[in-house]
């Protein structure tokens, strides 16, 4: 049974598996903390080019997010120590920053997090370096669609399988695996809380969505199969068989009549090439 929960805003509540349920104030919140990613997440998009060091991009991510007042939540999070994660090529998520450097031809995913006054704005987007092959480029382009097509079923009365659903359709319609180990979650004073959003599964199961809900939708769609590996630094995670997988991610709150994105871009550099 799913069990949801009215929540005083000013409340910090713990991690108690129930769904929280936000009022203007959470609204009001979340669109700061979610305006302040994607603004990273836009000037990363002047950053990202051959010979720049993974580390390099963490170090603008830090600055960019401590200048605005608010803190990366990733830096402490259960022992990882840098302010976003980037992930290049065949890795699916949670790539440590590093002296690596950026190559032509790579695609690269920058997940950020800023805490700001209490709420966790959290997204992630693909950036292309320099030349990249048209097939890199069009896992690139169906991932964002499966992000946006997801975004698309996010309303009240909906189920969060309605979401899986049409993501794995539209990406499996192109023959590309829908990784299942890690998944989209509830956040708002809490990073990741309950339900989990998962990017696969059957229409009609699943939560249903309902006002005031707060969760990411962060599917990572791979070029070849579904499955993923763990590297031994505990934290990286790769294409089973190294092909290059893709991820978006929005953080989005239930409304009335459908949803509100909270991390869209103000410069409009949602997806691709970027206008810089
Ligand atoms: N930002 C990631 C997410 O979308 C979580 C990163 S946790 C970290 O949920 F510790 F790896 F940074
Ligand atoms: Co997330
Ligand atoms: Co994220």
């Amino acid at each position: 049974m799913t069990q949801y929960q009215i929540v005083d805003d000013t409340d910090i509540l713990p991690r108690d598996g129930t769904i929280k349920l936000h009022g203007e104030a959470g609204f009001a919140g979340m669109r700061k903390a979610g305006r302040l990613a994607a603004e990273i997440l836009d000037a990363m998009a002047e950053m990202v080019r051959p010979g720049i060091t993974t580390g390099a991009l963490d170090d603008a991510v830090r600055s960019m997010t401590l200048d605005a007042g608010a803190v990366p939540a990733t830096a402490g999070y259960r022992g990882y120590r840098h302010s976003c994660c980037i992930s290049i090529n065949h890795v699916v998520c949670h790539g440590i920053p590093s002296e690596k450097t950026l190559k032509d031809g790579d695609i690269v995913n920058i997940d950020v997090t800023p805490l700001l006054n209490g709420w966790h704005g959290d997204s992630s987007r693909m950036y292309l370096v320099g030349d990249v092959p048209l097939k890199a480029r069009r896992l690139v382009d169906v991932t964002y669609e499966c992000l946006m097509i997801g975004i698309e079923q996010a309303r009240p009365g909906a189920r969060l399988g309605d979401i899986a659903s049409a993501i794995q359709t539209h990406a499996e319609n192109h023959r590309y695996g829908v990784v299942r180990e890690f998944c989209g979650h509830g956040l708002g004073r809490l990073f990741h809380d309950a339900p989990e959003v998962v990017h696969a599964g059957r229409a009609g199961t699943g939560p249903e969505l309902k006002p005031g809900m707060f969760f990411t939708i962060e599917p990572m769609i791979n070029l070849g199969k579904a499955g993923v590996k763990l590297l031994d630094d505990g934290w990286t995670a790769v294409t089973r068989d190294r092909s290059l997988s893709a991820q978006f991610e929005h953080s989005i709150g239930i409304t009335e009549d459908g949803c509100e994105i909270f991390t869209l871009s103000p410069k409009e550099r949602h997806a691709p090439p970027y206008e810089v």
